[in-house]
């Protein structure tokens, strides 16, 4: 089932995250989640199972454009289809506040997965600036 995240979800978002290899930074803050979620708002999504917590998408609604900055699905229940629901959650939600546009930095290995629920590059580059060593 998909639900709106809330506070209380963070523990089992962060060992949601944990438990994919390379998926938590190391120099993330502490409460980045908290920060994430409260910014997301009612984009911020959870899929539960039997009261476990096996995915997790936060978007972001930017005014000009929606931003994906989270989407990951716990290993034992990935290739069923659950992230494609959460992405779809997130871009319903957008679409409903006439929001036109949907964008993410994504692991090079799973552009094969958005790629297949229609993403496209865009003709824009990624630059990044560190704010701290
Ligand atoms: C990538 C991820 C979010 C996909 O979620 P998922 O629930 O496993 O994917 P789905 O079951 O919804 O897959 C939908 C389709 O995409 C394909 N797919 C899934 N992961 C893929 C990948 N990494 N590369 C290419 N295709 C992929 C599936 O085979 C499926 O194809 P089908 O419709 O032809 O059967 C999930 O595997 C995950 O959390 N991976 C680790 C973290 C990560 O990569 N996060 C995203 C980038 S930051």
């Amino acid at each position: 089932m998909i639900r709106t995240a809330v506070s209380n979800d963070i523990p089992s978002i962060r060992t949601l995250m944990t438990s994919v290899p390379g998926f938590w930074h190391a120099d993330w803050r502490e409460d980045a989640i908290d920060i994430a979620i409260q910014s997301a708002g009612s984009l911020a999504f959870v899929y539960e199972e039997n009261s476990r917590l096996l995915g997790f998408a936060c978007g972001h609604d930017l005014g000009f454009l929606g931003y994906l900055s989270a989407l990951v699905i716990a290993p034992r229940a990935q290739g069923r289809g659950l992230g494609s629901q959460l992405v779809e959650a997130v871009q319903q939600e957008l679409v409903n506040r006439g929001c036109g546009v949907l964008i993410s930095d994504v692991w090079k290995n799973s552009e094969g997965f958005y790629r297949n629920l229609g993403w496209r590059p865009p003709d824009v580059i990624l630059l990044r600036k560190k704010l701290r060593e």
